[in-house]
């Protein structure tokens, strides 16, 4: 580890909101029930290679049958909120048209269960399940999409109401984006630079529309958010061309969607980083007025950090790049055609990930400095670990305490040091499908048997109780 944090006692305030996150096709499972149709994770999960051991999420964690069970678990971990997201090709199977009553209730039950237990629904209204069919007409290539997202959002809005404590968007459009349309990591598994930055500006846009729209059915001080997985890179030396790799993964990754939905406006420089690409005509006049919605909150999703310098993209040696994911898989990726990653010395978690508290004091700081007044949530912070289940029944996951301890602790620096945090949710409640590696990496607070799908609390699900009902992280 960089850094030695340990030992804490460190205090949170009373109205600071401590919950845990999970994500609609990761744990659900009812991938073909009450009719719902196939996203783009169900099409890219059955084509063979693109999911380590040919995972699906068509059980995942059971989720969709196991809601009183699930939200009991949240009340024994003492959760104050509950960030989950609705699977739109469940609630509107095509994307357009008609919705699907079944899928509409599954989630005002769910969120009906959540305020009877006294827990805050945060709720995102896409975390990556686009309907299939919305891909066949070009996905977030196509601006068709961004409307059809608002006209979604809007029914959502009507039926959970204000239920909903707060509204995130869109989960990680830069993973949408890049590893969807620029790397194809993830689904839909496209590899092609210039639908990548159409999918960023569609993706904008969408958030924009939407977030419009449930303010429209809601009211005007409706709380929005948007959670964004922002890239905390450095630069491996002081030279110049170094220094500008690392703007350039700035400009592409970060200030790409934080220019438009903060600011109004897209950086100059992303435009002269991609002019090889794209002439960026696919942005209409007035767009950037929609896509600018006052902000609740901004969500940030933190897990390690990222070094660069000067070079060509890595070809497929496996160093974790900062947003997570291995440079194999993202590289090369519009904009980032001069940069290299070079590896992080460890410790890393089971993703490869190197464990940098302090890029998160960094980066929460930062953001204060440059929004200064914008408040902050962390909507997703966690770590796969390897865990196996002890003879005495327990999963002593001690790896992830430390990790959940450390990070937290850097929160509450960069909370003294002026950034305006209002809360914190573990990634995850639960083990889940994690993506192109499927089932074999887990993050979960609770572990979940795939095999009889029985729940277990793990060590760090314990302490995490204990954390919120004392509101201090334990010495
Ligand atoms: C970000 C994503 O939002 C989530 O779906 C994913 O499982 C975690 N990071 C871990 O990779």
């Amino acid at each position: 580890m960089t850094t030695s944090r340990r030992p804490s006692g460190r205090q949170f305030p009373a109205d600071f909101l401590w919950g845990s996150a999970t994500a609609s096709y990761q744990i659900e499972g009812a991938a073909q029930e009450d009719g719902r149709l196939p996203s783009i994770w169900d099409t890219f999960a059955r084509t063979p290679g693109k999911v380590l051991d040919g995972d699906t999420g068509d059980v995942a964690a059971d989720h969709y049958h196991r809601v009183p069970e699930d939200v009991a678990i949240m009340r024994e971990l003492n959760l104050q909120a509950y960030r989950l997201s609705v699977a739109w090709p469940r609630v509107q199977p095509t994307g357009s048209g008609e919705f699907n009553q079944a899928g509409l209730d599954f989630y005002s039950d769910l969120v009906d269960r959540l305020v009877a237990a006294g827990i805050k629904p945060v709720v995102t209204l896409y975390h990556w399940d686009l309907p299939q069919p919305l891909e066949d007409e070009g996905g977030w290539a196509n601006r068709r999409t961004a409307e059809l997202f608002a006209d979604y959002a809007r029914k959502v809005a009507e039926v959970l109401g204000d239920r909903v404590h707060l509204w995130t968007t869109l989960n990680e459009p830069w993973c949408s984006a890049f590893l969807g349309y620029g790397s194809g990591v993830h689904a839909p598994g496209v590899t092609d630079d210039e639908k990548a930055l159409r999918a960023v500006h569609h993706l904008n846009l969408a958030h924009g529309l939407a977030a419009r729209a449930i303010k429209d059915v809601l009211g005007p001080d409706t709380p929005i958010s948007i959670t964004l997985n922002l890239h905390v890179t450095r630069a491996a030396t002081d030279a110049p061309a170094d220094l500008e790799a690392k703007r350039r993964i700035d400009t592409i990754a970060n200030e790409v969607f934080l220019g438009p939905i903060i600011d109004g406006a897209y950086p100059q420089e992303v435009f002269a980083d991609t002019a090889a690409i794209s002439d960026w005509s696919f942005v209409q006049d007035g767009d950037l007025e929609l896509i600018r919605v006052p902000l609740e909150v901004l969500g940030v999703n933190y897990y390690a950090t990222g070094m660069v310098k000067h070079g060509t993209p890595a070809g497929g040696d496996g160093t974790p790049g900062p947003d997570g994911h291995r440079s194999s898989e993202h590289s090369p990726w519009v904009g980032a055609t001069q940069v290299e990653w070079l590896p992080l010395p460890g410790p890393h978690t089971a993703m490869g990930w190197n464990i940098e508290p302090e890029g998160l004091v960094e980066l929460l700081v930062g953001l204060h400095e440059r929004f200064p007044g914008l408040p902050l949530a962390i909507t997703e912070n966690g770590a796969a670990f390897y865990d196996t289940v002890s003879e005495d029944g327990r999963v002593h996951d001690t790896e992830r305490v430390a990790y959940l301890h450390d990070h937290i602790d850097a929160v509450g620096e960069a909370r003294d040091k002026g950034a305006d945090v209002r809360g914190y949710f573990v990634w995850s409640l639960m083990d889940n499908f994690e993506w192109s590696y499927g089932f074999d990496r887990r993050f979960g607070i609770v572990r979940v048997d795939y095999d009889t799908l029985e729940r277990t609390v793990k060590d760090s699900g314990r302490w995490y109780a204990e954390l919120v009902r004392t509101r201090t992280i334990p010495p």
